[in-house]
């Protein structure tokens, strides 16, 4: 055993794929989850694929309480991935104190109780939105942020920069950023993927089920940018590949294989694909055609982004694996098990 791992929103899409390749690394994983944007079933999945069913507690990272009780049940946790966020874009505009108090309120417990009970080593999930519209690509780490386009946005900046902030006052832990880009697809054995709440504001999760005929067609937002087929470009990673990235996070720390406190990666495959291709690509990994139409530019996008993620190769040792032809295959065997088991 490498020791002991708290995933925060481990339940989720995210949460999931990364538990099951932390187990498979020889970690223990105990999860907390509040379930509000998932369901226990998802540990059934999880020990089908590792054999291993992960310790859960369903609780709000936003209670101090639950999570130092969490620490005394299980003691000696050396990391901490955290998943547990709000992360909708347009809910965020909705509700800002909802994204700002969530976010931050379950960070800054986190960071308070890490010297406490002597956890060594943070995963924070951030996003390549914290760049903006970059001004060129591939975009590196040392490029510069920029001013969020919504309170979600403005969370993963912030919350950058608390960790920063924590880690310069002399907190004995390590963190580590992970800049991901657009995390795709689902675990190959289709036992656990992504469960979008209501209408899919997502790409993936909308063009699976317009495929399954749960929406009628699929509007591409937008064929007027200046790319080479006019939509949007997005560095699309496989879900698995960037669960993957995290336990080469964690083995870092945890290993002390750098001298540094902090450190932020890239997580992406390097390559952009356009919204047009990655439709492309998802009709001819499945033989499906997919109705969709063009409408006008959804307010907010970015025109073109993907990742230089050389310092997560060199550094990490990580790189991305999947093809896109398998991940769009896994992202249609998953909605189809959805469909199986009566769900979607
Ligand atoms: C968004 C967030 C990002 C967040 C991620 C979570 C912004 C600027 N970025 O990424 O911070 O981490 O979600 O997964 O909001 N598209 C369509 N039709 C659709 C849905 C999407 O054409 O029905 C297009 C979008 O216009 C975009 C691309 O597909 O060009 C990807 O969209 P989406 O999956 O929502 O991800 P991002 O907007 O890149």
């Amino acid at each position: 055993m490498k020791g002991r791992i708290l995933v925060t929103g481990g339940t989720g899409f995210i949460g999931s794929h990364t538990t099951v390749e932390l187990q498979n690394a020889g970690y223990e994983v105990i999860i907390i989850d509040n379930l509000s944007n998932s369901n226990r079933e998802v540990l059934d999945g999880i020990e089908k694929i590792s054999g291993v069913r992960p310790a859960f507690v369903e609780g709000d990272c936003t209670d101090i309480a639950t999570l130092r009780s969490l620490f005394e049940t299980y003691p000696g946790i050396r990391g901490i991935i955290n998943f547990a966020a709000s992360k909708a874009v347009g809910e965020s505009v909705q509700k800002p104190i909802l994204y700002y108090r969530n976010n931050l309120n379950i960070l800054l417990n986190l960071l308070d109780l890490m010297p406490e009970f002597g956890v060594k080593g943070f995963v924070f999930s951030s996003s390549c939105t914290v760049y903006g519209e970059p001004d060129q690509n591939p975009i590196t780490e040392d490029a510069p942020t920029k001013k969020a386009t919504s309170p979600y946005g403005a969370t993963k900046q912030i919350c950058e920069d608390i960790i920063a902030d924590v880690i310069k006052s002399g907190s004995p832990i390590k963190a580590i950023l992970l800049r991901y880009f657009n995390p795709i697809g689902a675990h190959p054995s289709a036992e656990i993927g992504e469960l979008p709440n209501g209408v899919p504001q997502n790409l993936v999760p909308y063009i699976t089920q317009t495929a399954m005929g749960i929406r009628k067609e699929l509007s591409v937002f937008g064929n007027d940018y200046n790319t080479p087929d006019g939509s949007c470009i997005r560095d699309f990673i496989n879900i698995v590949d960037l669960a993957r990235a995290h336990v080469a996070a964690l083995d870092r720390m945890l290993e002390d294989k750098s001298d540094k406190a902090l450190e932020v990666f890239n997580i992406g495959t390097g390559e952009g694909l356009s919204v047009l291709q990655l439709i492309d690509a998802f009709e001819r990994a499945n033989g499906l055609k997919l109705p969709y139409k063009i409408v006008g530019r959804r307010e907010g996008d970015i025109e073109q982004i993907w990742a230089d993620p050389k310092r997560a190769n060199e550094v990490l040792g990580w790189h991305a694996q999947v093809g896109i032809d398998d991940t769009m295959r896994s992202a249609w065997r998953w909605q189809q098990r959805l469909r199986e088991r009566g769900i979607m």
